[in-house]
């Protein structure tokens, strides 16, 4: 039985507008993130590869995101991920985290210039410090698309992403791409895990600043009828 609303259209009209305060267990992952010493384990064709790597994510909070009544907070996120002893971005992925409160859910979007896109959904409460999300190839909903060579040559069966958020305010990521390697019988795992340091801050989202200098508005106009009164 579907627990959906039976008005689809109409949308909440009490929204709070900061981002920042709705992330759910997303919260704290705002903000600009490096890290070093990251571990990845990667197909090749004599083998499995490991390298070490240092990420870069930005994490920037959306306006709150309605589709009827159905409400979500989120961040924008873009991640570059450079080899140690490399210069070039040798994995570069954007999309959404996206927290939505009604149903405890969380959503990672995925875009990869592979020419792969993905969608993991998981759930979690709002104060969880580590969640799992998946995506799995052939779902409709949280599903995993890969252009022609990559769906003949490697295809990725299932996609899934642990986060640990650590009480030093630091968070990780360990994420495992099962591959099916054309040739190679056994689904291989190519895994990538860091942890991120903070360093640089949130950017409020454009609701939250109007919605500042509004509150900023009345209160210069009640101080200016006091003291005219
Ligand atoms: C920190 C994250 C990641 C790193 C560092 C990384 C790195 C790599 C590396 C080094 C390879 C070997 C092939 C090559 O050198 O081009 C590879 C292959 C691949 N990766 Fe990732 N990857 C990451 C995340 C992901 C994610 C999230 C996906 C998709 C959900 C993905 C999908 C693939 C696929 C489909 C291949 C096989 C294609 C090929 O070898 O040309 N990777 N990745």
């Amino acid at each position: 039985m579907s627990t959906f609303p039976k008005d689809i259209f109409s949308e909440n009209d009490d929204i709070d507008p900061y981002t920042l305060d709705n992330l759910g267990p997303l919260s704290g992952m705002a903000g600009v993130w490096r890290a070093y010493g990251g571990e990845d384990i990667a197909p090749k064709a004599d083998g499995p590869d490991k390298s070490i790597f240092s990420d870069r994510i930005e994490l920037q909070p959306t306006d709150p995101q309605s589709n009827g009544p159905q409400l979500f907070y989120g961040l924008r996120y873009h991640q570059q991920v450079i080899k140690r002893g490399e210069n070039g971005v040798f994995h570069d992925q954007n999309g959404y985290w996206l927290w939505e409160p009604a149903t405890e859910t969380v959503i990672l979007t995925l875009s990869i210039p592979r020419g792969q896109t993905a969608i993991a959904i998981g759930k979690a409460k709002p104060d969880a410090k580590t969640f799992q999300l998946v995506a799995k190839r052939g779902e409709t909903v949280n599903g995993i698309c890969s252009n022609p060579f990559l769906e003949h040559a490697f295809r990725t069966e299932e996609f899934r992403i642990d986060i640990t958020k650590h009480d030093d305010g630091s968070w990780s990521y360990d994420q495992t791409t099962f591959l099916k390697v054309l040739g190679q019988e056994a689904l291989f795992e190519h895994r990538d895990h860091n942890r991120l340091k903070r360093v640089g801050k949130a950017k409020p989202n454009r609701a939250a600043l109007k919605a500042d200098a509004e509150k900023k508005r009345l209160a210069n106009n009640a101080i200016k009828e006091s003291v005219l009164a």
